[in-house]
């Protein structure tokens, strides 16, 4: 079967998903394609927290109502480190800016209504994807749909198929430059049911390795201990994974965690990745496909919210002033971005965790970095910076 629309898009996560909205929103047509289901995309636990910016481009789009009445708007974060808190206070830092606690999977979940409502045109469950002809004008994507093989023509294709997709090898490996770091830690992450622990969120640095206390509704907690990243889920037994938690996070004036059953664990690898440049002659790669960060900086998904604002802008200028400048600029213009997140990202993470081969020279330098970024104005304004997200247009 052949099937023919302007941008076919390869992944139904936050990239691919919001993508199709902002072109719908042009009058450009798009189809979406997916290998998960719909049930499996919107019940998979990732990230927690939306940049400013994002949080805007929702609301601009019609998309936040949900948020807006289930999302909870956090004007700071702790940092914690020698048995005491310190307040990074965002809105005093950013003028007013903040950052709001809404999961990924929710967020998914808006998009996909949103798109199914207005055209329905998401196909889950399609297997066998592969691309071709990326470098012509007529780029074309393959793929099994409910036992039928179907060749999709584009004009363009946008691989948002995340860090384990089949868009990125489609680039050539002569043209292209990989950038990667691994880390010599994984976050072991748990949903426990038990009331907030924390108006706000708490990143602590300690003796035994980092811990994060995070939220997701008012009976749901989300927190994550630094762990071995080969470590096996099933050594974790509940308790021990409990007393981590309160070794880490414990202070001189007796802070206590609020504990609950704990309904679902795992543990998360960390690298960084950035792919060079982020397009193929008419394929544009956005989001987990181009780039990864260590989860530290709560960046991921905002990553691939820019990416894809820039995506569609890029297209909207060639199909509406039949220019191509934007779409030329498209790599160049995310990478900037890219790579002060990737900076941020690995910088949270190199404060906040205990390396493994680390000494005390290291140990006090990592201190001292913390003790400056909150005693000097300058410093936790750029964390907070950082943090509440750069303008979409930075
Ligand atoms: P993805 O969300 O990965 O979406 C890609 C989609 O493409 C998926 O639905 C996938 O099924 C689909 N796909 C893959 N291959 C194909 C194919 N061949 N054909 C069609 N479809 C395909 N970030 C944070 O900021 N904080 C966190 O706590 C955090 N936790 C995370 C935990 C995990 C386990 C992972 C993997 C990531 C986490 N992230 C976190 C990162 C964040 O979730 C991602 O940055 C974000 O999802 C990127 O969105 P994306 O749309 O680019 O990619
Ligand atoms: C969450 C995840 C992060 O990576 C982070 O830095 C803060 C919060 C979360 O899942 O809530």
């Amino acid at each position: 079967m052949q099937m023919r629309t302007r941008v076919g898009i390869i992944g139904a996560g936050p990239a691919g998903l919001l993508l199709s909205l902002l072109l719908l929103r042009e009058g450009i047509d798009s189809i979406v394609l997916e290998i998960r289901s719909r049930e499996e995309i919107e019940a998979t636990i990732r990230a927690g927290v939306l940049e400013q910016g994002t949080v805007d481009l929702l609301n601009e789009m019609g998309l936040g109502t949900r948020m807006q009445r289930e999302g909870a708007l956090h004007h700071g974060i702790e940092l914690r480190f020698d048995g005491e808190g310190h307040r990074i206070n965002f809105t005093e830092l950013t003028n007013g800016r903040a950052i709001m606690l809404y999961p990924q999977h929710e967020v998914l979940k808006d998009l996909i209504d949103a798109r199914l409502k207005q055209d329905g045109r998401i196909l889950f469950n399609v297997e066998d994807v592969q691309v071709s002809n990326i470098s012509t004008d007529q780029p074309r994507i393959h793929f099994l749909h409910e036992g039928e093989q179907v060749e999709l023509r584009c004009d363009f294709i946008a691989g948002c198929d995340g860090f384990h997709g089949v868009s990125r090898a489609a680039i050539p490996t002569t043209e292209h430059h990989i950038f990667t770091r691994s880390y010599p830690f994984g976050w072991l992450g748990i949903l426990m049911q038990a009331p907030p622990s924390s108006e706000e969120l708490i990143y602590a640095y300690s003796e035994r390795g980092f811990a994060l206390v995070s939220t997701r509704s008012p009976e749901l907690q989300r927190l994550y201990i630094q762990c071995d990243p080969q470590d096996d889920i099933a050594n974790w037994s509940d308790e021990m994974i409990l007393a981590e938690l309160q070794v880490r996070l414990a202070t001189r004036d007796n802070w206590q965690l609020h504990t609950g059953p704990i309904t679902q664990k795992s543990i998360l690898a960390m690298r960084s990745f950035v792919i060079e440049p982020m397009r193929h002659g008419r394929l544009f790669l956005a989001g987990d496909a181009a780039h990864i960060v260590p989860p530290t900086g709560a960046k991921g998904l905002n990553l691939a919210v820019a990416d894809v604002r820039h995506l569609a802008r890029a297209l909207a200028r060639f199909y509406t002033q039949q220019q191509s400048d934007l779409l030329e600029a498209y790599s160049t213009t995310c990478l900037r971005r890219v790579w002060r997140t990737e900076h941020f990202s690995w910088w949270m993470t190199s404060m906040l965790h205990r390396f493994p081969d680390d000494d005390a020279f290291q140990q006090r330098l990592q201190r001292s970095q913390l003790d400056y970024t909150v005693r000097s104005r300058a410093a936790a304004a750029s964390l907070a910076e950082n943090y509440v997200g750069l303008p979409l247009d930075w």
